[in-house]
């Protein structure tokens, strides 16, 4: 399948690897570049920008296909050395990067200048439109039901992906929900040229995390899902268990006058307790609405084999015979 993005990134398919804190290591990134997607490294779960450089140097090792690096502009408690992770970047040669969060326009500069292409993550058309604005090459239209940061807009991919279709030129696929075949021909239709996928990569072979945590998205339904601190304007979707409960519990309670603080013990620093040790309860983890979709466990590369195989099916199958 041949499409702007493919073409733009120099992938086989039209299928990338959204950044996922703890779990967009070197592993995940190569096998979703090594199946011919568009496999991301997360660049603030490195912590240090030495760190990121050596995981970029890891999944080097596994893969001479084209890979990311996702910068995330979120507010957090300390700033991280956005200046240092932009450096490490350039110099080890990394082709794309995925910002996410605030706009990127400071750092374009320098990633422009060193050829590297940029998609920008937004939950909006107006944020497309000025991410197009300042020049990043493509974005990422990420709807409600994606897992993560959905913003406070509120408007699902089938509204969100034909208005961001209307308005922009520079290519989008479409992100948040994305799952499968019908998935992609559906994106498609709907104007984007390929998929971004977060929480269907988390339940593959290669994603390096805890069984536990692949194990409750294959049980949890697209029911299973929470949006926690709205109230703080950085809503984010989150699979409910006993933190959530609680946390929902002291947003309900404090109202507006609720703070960072208060939740901290819910939201701060628990990724390595569940990705890495499978402490299922120990805070809100990120998780789209499409846990409701995911019923097993493939490898990477028979989970974008079964994508691409099932897209071709519906296109010439289903969809040329109800002409
Ligand atoms: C566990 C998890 C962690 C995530 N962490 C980040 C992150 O650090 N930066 C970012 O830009 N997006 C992050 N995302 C969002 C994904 O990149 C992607 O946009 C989103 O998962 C798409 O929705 P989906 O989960 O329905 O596929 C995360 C998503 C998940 C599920």
């Amino acid at each position: 399948m041949r499409t702007r993005i493919t073409e733009l990134f120099g992938i086989e398919h039209p299928i990338i690897q959204g950044g996922m804190h703890y779990v967009g290591f070197a592993e995940l990134a190569a096998a979703v570049s090594n199946a011919g997607g568009l496999g991301i490294i997360t660049g603030l779960t490195q912590g240090t920008p030495e760190r990121l450089r050596a995981e970029i140097a890891r999944c080097r090792e596994m893969t001479d296909k084209p890979f990311g690096v996702n910068l995330t502009f979120l507010p957090a408690v300390t700033a991280p050395d956005y200046p240092g992770f932009v450096q490490v970047i350039v110099e080890s040669g990394v082709k794309v990067v995925e910002t996410a969060g605030n706009n990127p326009a400071k750092w374009l500069p320098a990633l422009k200048e060193a050829g590297i292409k940029v998609i920008h993550k937004c939950t909006s058309v107006r944020h497309s439109l000025k991410a197009e604005s300042i020049g990043c090459d493509a974005v990422s239209v990420d709807g409600f039901e994606c897992g993560g940061h959905p913003g406070e807009d509120d408007v699902p991919n089938f509204i969100l992906l034909p208005r961001a279709a209307e308005e922009l030129k520079i290519p989008f696929v479409a992100s948040g929900g994305m799952a499968d075949g019908r998935s992609l021909v559906a994106a498609l239709a709907l104007g984007a040229e390929g998929i971004n996928m977060g929480t269907r990569f988390i339940a593959t072979q290669e994603a390096p995390v805890h069984e536990h945590v692949k194990q409750a998205l294959v049980a949890a339904s697209e029911l299973d899902t929470r949006l926690i601190m709205r109230p703080l304007r950085n809503t984010e979707r989150v699979l409910n268990n006993a933190a959530v409960e609680r946390l929902l519990e002291k947003e309900r309670e404090l109202g507006p006058r609720l703070q960072f603080a208060d939740i901290a013990e819910e939201v701060a620093g628990v990724y390595p307790r569940i990705m890495r040790d499978g402490d299922m309860d120990a805070g809100g983890w990120s998780c789209g609405m499409v846990a409701g979709l995911i019923h097993d466990m493939p490898t990477v590369k028979a989970l974008i084999d079964r994508i691409m195989a099932e897209a071709q099916d519906i296109i010439r199958g289903r969809l040329t015979q109800v002409l």
